[in-house]
């Protein structure tokens, strides 16, 4: 691949100080700077980002442990956090070579640096690359295929704008979808041509056939008829060909679309709070959202379908008018009436259908919710139940089924004489009108009859196919409604993609919190007010119902409608990213859910750039190591859907590995240990002093056993803070946290039962 006129190029790299070759690099052009290969590739980064106009904050970069130069991994997350859309890739040089007209692409060189590619030259076989450290007005430096190989490690990573927040927030609706089609348009207007072309195709066979009847077989001309095959012949050809290219490109075009709808759809899915999934039925949301897909196959189907033939109609139209006025009039006046019964009946037919639809979504939930229940359900015996309610779903979508199915019934009928007339009786008109054309005007000739048969069915279809469309509209709109519905919720994407992204250390205080849940009159959580150092380990403790989870949910920013201030090391909760806030925080909670996969997949949960060394780490501190090493495939285990193959007490322990290992500085435990046997329990509490070191951890549990070490425990009550110490200070002072700890150490009571202390607390 490499040219040999290599030399001017390699003079020119060697004027620009050895691009990237060394790993001092004498600065090219500039100073005497000698810059980290770390910054370097951030510097690249931003240039990247700035041809997109968006100028990055290098403060805002946060190196992982133990990288020299930040991997792709790393830069793809910032990037990410920045608002861009970033992607590393392994690339070839043959591939390289041939980008030309994009923006610009970092490349990872092997010495920790970067370099930032701005075109290429296949034919010269040189790629155009520019110093990230040096300024724009500076000369782009040549490389070819040998010397970019001696620095590069064939990593690349792309850059590009995220899609506007706009975008991403773009309502599910009938704009949308329009907008969505419409990004299309350049394939539309191929499609478009092939389909003009197509009709034109179409007609000439009707009109060969038309000489064919008039001449061939009225004059006898075998001479004409060889030239007619010919020309049919050739037609049948193109037609081919076109008809395979005009499909190729609609399947190209409703894959795009196919796909784009689906990518938004869930992306919206995804960006709803977690509240709102806590206030739906799982399955019905589920269906709601799979009603996308009558909208998609109405968009790649019938919309697109009776489009095309619209063009064949405005094609075919002028022609048949010139075969014969009175039969085309005819015929328009025949698929008008089509168009017009299918009118009248939309509007009835489109109650029904949404009634059908309805009926099957709750169907739907009951058929998710005895799937995703049917533990309990079998344990205990809940089957004639659900049966029944099933049955009752069913009989109801029957139901409405049957009625739609009857309302439509009277449109087809009404119309099938019409169509009918169409078919047959333009026939006889056009005999007729043959028969009484004796006197040779010859406007009605029996080629010209054939050949308006031919096309007749074309013209009438799209239009029937029209109005057909106005009803399918009416259902799509219906489901656009119901997707809408779920979709269109306030999401949380301005939280996630918005606000700041401090360094997280953990230094907690709430100052007169207050919150209550939707739509319940009670407050769960009433002018809480309290504080901890960064690297506490908070134990919570309380009734049931006291307002301990919420504290953690209020902590996680998934409740964010509270009044007062929740400040994470002195900033505004609300003011931080969300999803820079998830990201530094651990949860564990009482149930968690593991995805079918690895054991080292769950624990490493997709995050980029986690060695095994690290899962093995987490899985220590967490108290997973010891089993994980005695199953047979160790950490290659493969953990069924549900988590059947394991036991409740190392399912728990993979979450708390999962959560451990990204280091956060956070750590929240709601009832993590609860379902733990003792030994388990023992064993995790036994790491728990480990865990904590480095980090804050907030850990609500009912066994006070457990939270004992805590440096503070919190008391809560009726969702008020009753009081905030250590251990041995609460069991002097506070009657509530007292009286919890005598029940659950009675054995120890009976022991204690002369110390004065407890009953000299009692009167605070
Ligand atoms: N999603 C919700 N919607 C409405 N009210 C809720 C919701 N979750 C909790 N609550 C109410 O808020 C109050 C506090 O609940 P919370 O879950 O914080 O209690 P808890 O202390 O964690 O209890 P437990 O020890 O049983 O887990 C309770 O009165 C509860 O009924
Ligand atoms: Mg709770």
């Amino acid at each position: 691949m490499r040219p040999d006129e290599g030399n001017p190029v390699d003079q020119r790299d060697d004027n620009a100080g050895g691009f990237g070759m060394t790993p001092e690099r004498p600065a090219a052009g500039h100073g005497a700077r000698a810059p980290e290969p770390l910054t370097i590739r951030l510097r690249a980064a931003m240039a990247a980002a700035r041809y997109h106009g968006v100028e990055l904050d290098l403060k805002t970069f946060q190196a992982e442990p133990n990288e020299a130069s930040p991997s792709p991994a790393t830069l793809v997350r910032w990037l990410d956090d920045q608002g861009m859309v970033a992607r590393g890739m392994h690339l070839k040089w043959r591939y390289l070579v041939r980008m030309h007209n994009t923006p610009p692409i970092v490349l990872m060189f092997k010495d920790g640096s970067a370099g930032l590619f701005i075109s290429a030259e296949p034919n010269r076989g040189i790629v155009w690359l520019r110093d990230p450290m040096a300024g724009e007005s500076e000369p782009m430096i040549a490389v070819d295929e040998l010397r970019l190989s001696q620095v590069w490690t064939g990593d690349v990573l792309l850059v590009r704008r995220a899609r506007s927040e706009s975008e991403a927030e773009t309502p599910v609706d009938v704009r949308w979808l329009s907008r969505v089609v419409m990004r299309e348009r350049k394939s539309l207007r191929d499609i478009m041509l092939a389909s003009m072309v197509l009709s034109v195709l179409t007609i000439l066979p009707a009109l060969i056939m038309m000489q064919v009847l008039n001449k061939v077989i009225g004059e006898h001309s075998v001479a004409t008829l060889f030239s007619i095959t010919m020309i049919l012949v050739v037609i049948s050809f193109y037609e081919t060909l076109l008809t395979y290219a005009r499909r190729e490109l609609v399947l190209v075009m409703t894959a795009r679309i196919d796909s784009r709808i689906s990518i938004h759809a869930f992306n919206r899915l995804l960006a709803l709070p977690l509240e709102y999934f806590e206030r739906q039925q799982a399955g019905n949301v589920i269906g709601r959202v799979m009603a996308i897909y009558k909208v998609r196959d109405f968009m790649t189907g019938g919309l697109l379908r009776t489009f095309l033939d619209m063009f064949t109609l405005v094609l075919i139209l002028p022609f048949l008018f010139f075969l014969s006025s009175t039969l085309a009039w005819m015929v328009l006046a025949a698929a008008g009436a089509i168009g017009l019964i299918v009118v009248i009946f939309m509007g009835p037919v489109a109650y029904y259908v949404g009634r059908v639809t309805g009926a099957e979504t709750d169907r739907g939930s009951v058929l998710y919710e005895s799937i995703a229940g049917i533990r309990t359900l079998k344990t205990l015996a809940l089957e004639p139940a659900r049966r029944q309610e099933w049955d009752e779903k069913t009989a109801e979508v029957t139901r409405w089924k049957l009625a739609a199915g009857r309302m439509s019934n009277w449109p087809q009928t009404i119309i099938m004489p019409i169509e009918m007339f169409i078919s047959r009786g333009i026939m006889l008109v056009g005999a007729y009108l043959a028969l009484e054309d004796t006197t040779g005007t010859g406007s009605v000739t029996a080629g010209s009859l054939v050949a308006f048969m031919m096309l007749g069915g074309r013209v009438a279809q799209p239009l029937v196919g029209f109005a057909r469309l106005l009803e399918d509209f009416t259902e799509v709109r219906s489901s656009l409604g119901e997707v809408g519905s779920v979709l269109n919720q306030p999401t949380e994407t301005r939280a996630l993609t918005t606000g700041m992204r401090p360094k997280i250390l953990g230094a907690l205080s709430f100052l007169d919190v207050d919150f209550s849940y939707p739509g319940s009159p009670n407050k769960a959580l009433d002018a809480v007010n309290f504080e901890i150092p960064a690297g506490t380990s908070l134990g919570v403790v309380g009734r049931s119902g006291s307002g301990k989870s919420t504290i953690t949910r209020l902590l996680q920013g998934v409740s964010r409608n509270y009044t007062g201030y929740l400040k994470l090391d002195g900033v505004d909760m609300r003011e931080i990213n969300l999803n820079h806030l998830r990201r530094s925080f651990g949860v564990v909670l009482q149930d968690n859910f593991l995805f079918r996969g690895t054991i080292r997949d769950n624990i490493t949960a997709g995050r980029p750039g986690l060695t095994l060394d690290d899962v093995v780490r987490a899985a220590r501190l967490a108290g997973a190591e010891e089993f994980i090493e005695r199953m047979p495939a160790g950490y290659e285990t493969f953990i069924e859907e549900g988590s059947t193959n394991i036991s409740g007490g190392q399912k728990q322990r993979l979450a708390i590995a999962r959560a451990l290992i990204s280091d956060p500085k956070l750590l929240i435990l709601d009832e993590a240990t609860s379902a733990l046997d003792p030994e388990s329990e023992a064993l995790v509490n036994a790491n728990l002093a480990r865990m904590a070191k480095g980090r804050t951890m907030v850990i609500v549990s009912h066994r006070l056993s457990s939270l004992v070490d805590c440096d503070l425990i919190l008391v809560m009550e009726q969702g008020k803070v009753n009081d905030i110490a250590p251990h041995n200070v609460l069991v002097e002072r506070c009657a509530i946290y007292r009286q919890l700890w005598l029940q659950q150490n009675r054995h120890m009571n009976a022991e204690r039962n002369a110390g004065p202390a407890p009953m000299l607390a009692e009167g605070d």
